[in-house]
Order: C-alpha cells, then sequence, then structure tokens
C-alpha cells in the first residue's frame, strides 16, 4: 500500500492519472527535489531539507552569486569544498543514481506519452534514467556556463586544478546551476514558457511549488482553462502545496513519487497496450 493515501484512493487516482495520460496529445512532466530524495539527494524544504535543517547552509547559498560576480576564485574554492565550509556538494552529486521515479517518467517518454520535462533538479537524473527531452530550469551540475556569453560545456571538459576556468571568450565560468537571486537562462525560460503553453496535461512531482519563476508555470498553463480543451494539471507529492491549497492542481497523489509514478506508468502501457489490442 503506498503511504499517505489510503489503498482503495489510490488504485483510483492512479488509474484516473492513466487514463488522463493516455487521453493527453501533449503531456508534460514539471519536477523538484522530492523526485531524488529516493535516490539519497535530500531536498531542500521537506522535513529532512537541507534549509529545514541547515539555516547557515540556505544563508550561503543566497551569497552564492553575488560571489561568483565578485570573486570568481573564491566562488569556485567554495564549491569544490578546498576552502572555508564548502562541500563539494556537486561532485558528489554526480555519482548518485536515477530511482523507479526518474525510470517511471522515462517509460512515458518512450510511449509517446510525456513530450518533455522541466526540472528543477540540478542531479541529472532523469537523463541517467534514459529520459531524452529534459529542459534544466536552474541548471545542471553535469555543466560550466558563461554569463558573458552564454556559452555552456560539460564539466569534464575543464580540470578544475587552474581557478577560475575560463570561457573561449575568455571570460569566468561558473557552474551551469543557477544560484538564488540569478536570473534564468532565457533559452530555458522560454521553452518551459512555450511548453506550459502547448501542453493539455502538466504533471508535477517532487516539489514544494514555491521557488518562482518556475512555480508560475503552473498557473500559466491553468490560465488557459480546465477540462475540454483546458488543461489536467496533477501533483505527485509527498504534502499537499499552494497548488493544491489554491486549486491550480486538478488533484494531489499524496505519497513517494517512487511508489505512485512506477503503478501510473504500468496502468498507462496497459491502456496503450488494449488501445492497439483493438486496431
Ligand atoms: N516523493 C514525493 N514527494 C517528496 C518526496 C518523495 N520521495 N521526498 C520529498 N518530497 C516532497 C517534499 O515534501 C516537498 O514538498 O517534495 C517537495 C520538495 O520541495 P523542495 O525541497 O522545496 O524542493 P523544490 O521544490 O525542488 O525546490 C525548488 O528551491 O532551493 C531551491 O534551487 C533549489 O531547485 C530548488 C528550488
Amino acid at each position: 500500500m503506498i503511504a499517505g493515501m489510503e489503498a482503495g484512493k489510490t488504485q483510483d487516482l492512479i488509474k484516473q492519472a492513466a487514463a488522463d495520460l493516455a487521453a493527453s496529445s501533449h503531456a508534460i512532466v514539471l519536477t523538484g527535489a522530492g523526485m531524488s530524495t529516493e535516490s539519497g539527494v535530500a531536498d531542500f524544504r521537506g522535513p529532512k531539507g537541507i534549509w529545514t535543517t541547515n539555516k547557515q547552509a540556505e544563508a550561503q547559498a543566497y551569497q552564492r552569486y553575488e560571489r561568483f560576480l565578485n570573486d570568481p576564485k573564491a566562488y569556485w574554492e567554495e564549491m569544490l569544498g578546498t576552502v572555508g565550509s564548502g562541500s563539494d556538494f556537486y561532485r558528489q552529486m554526480r555519482k548518485v543514481g536515477p530511482n523507479p521515479s526518474h525510470h517511471a517518467i522515462a517509460r512515458l517518454e518512450q510511449v509517446g506519452i510525456v513530450k518533455s520535462v522541466i526540472t528543477q533538479n540540478v542531479d541529472g537524473l532523469h537523463e541517467k534514467a534514459g529520459t531524452q527531452n529534459v529542459m534544466h530550469y536552474h541548471g545542471t551540475v553535469e555543466k560550466l556556463r558563461c554569463l558573458s556569453c552564454g556559452s555552456r560545456f560539460g564539466v569534464d571538459e575543464y580540470s578544475l586544478e587552474k581557478l577560475p576556468p575560463l570561457c573561449r571568450c575568455g571570460r569566468p565560468l561558473k557552474y551551469d546551476v543557477v544560484h538564488f537571486q540569478e536570473p534564468i537562462p532565457s533559452d530555458i525560460m522560454d521553452a518551459a514558457e512555450s511548453e506550459a503553453m502547448k501542453c493539455d496535461l502538466m504533471l508535477i512531482c517532487g516539489t514544494s511549488a514555491v521557488v518562482y519563476p518556475f512555480a508560475a508555470l503552473p498557473a500559466m498553463a491553468r490560465s488557459r482553462g480546465r477540462g475540454g480543451s483546458g488543461v489536467k494539471i496533477i501533483e505527485v507529492n509527498a504534502e499537499p502545496t499552494p497548488l493544491t491549497h489554491q486549486g491550480v492542481s486538478d488533484y494531489l497523489m499524496q505519497g513517494k513519487t517512487g511508489e505512485i509514478l512506477p503503478p501510473v506508468a504500468d496502468e498507462v502501457n496497459e491502456i496503450l497496450s488494449q488501445r492497439e489490442g483493438h486496431g
């Protein structure tokens, strides 16, 4: 039985979500840190979240972008944990593997139901699970980015011995990760908004939906109406969010993404194979 929801209601909502997905023509998925906790990557605002349990870390995170702008070398020394209380956090994150949540989304993409994934997560786990069309709304630990010319490079293209790493244009590079106070790169922001304005189903998984501008995407889709020619918005999260309370989402599947998304993907496969069977 899936924790957080009575068994009966669980099965009903899984069947409902699968039917909605199978009936959709342009389903997209929005994800947050809750998708990766079952991979051992802590979230931020959940009961065991990094910000919930370590206020000093949150305060430090708010200074990171400013530090890069003022002193890129000091920024890198902190990010690599070679000086002060930095923790090499991002290099550790590259060693983590996807969990059943990520694999379920990849399966829904493989059968042509999910058209794109817009993630706040910087861990690269969607791709590791095989998902092709992923937009990194808050960047990724797998890349470095130049604020001056916008170029991005694989992190393995640089030894990170000589700091700061420099772009071809000569300007210092930062992690592609978008820090607090840093603007979202316009190419990603535009692509995400166009998907929110195009989708007829939005599946929102493992996010507290409180960080903007990402948290504005569901309301953007909702502005195009509900039901019929409108948009179906489904949440999967361990706890209700402002989207639930404000009625932006049509329904919440409350529980663990790793326990809810795989049976939803199974059920979608079932519907699609029956559909093929009936030619
Ligand atoms: N299954 C479902 N929900 C989960 C699970 C799980 N296994 N684990 C945690 N959750 C829920 C938490 O209860 C919380 O509501 O996922 C949500 C995660 O919310 P946050 O920690 O706020 O993460 P997120 O929404 O991704 O944060 C947005 O804030 O700190 C910045 O840049 C960072 O991208 C991040 C952004």
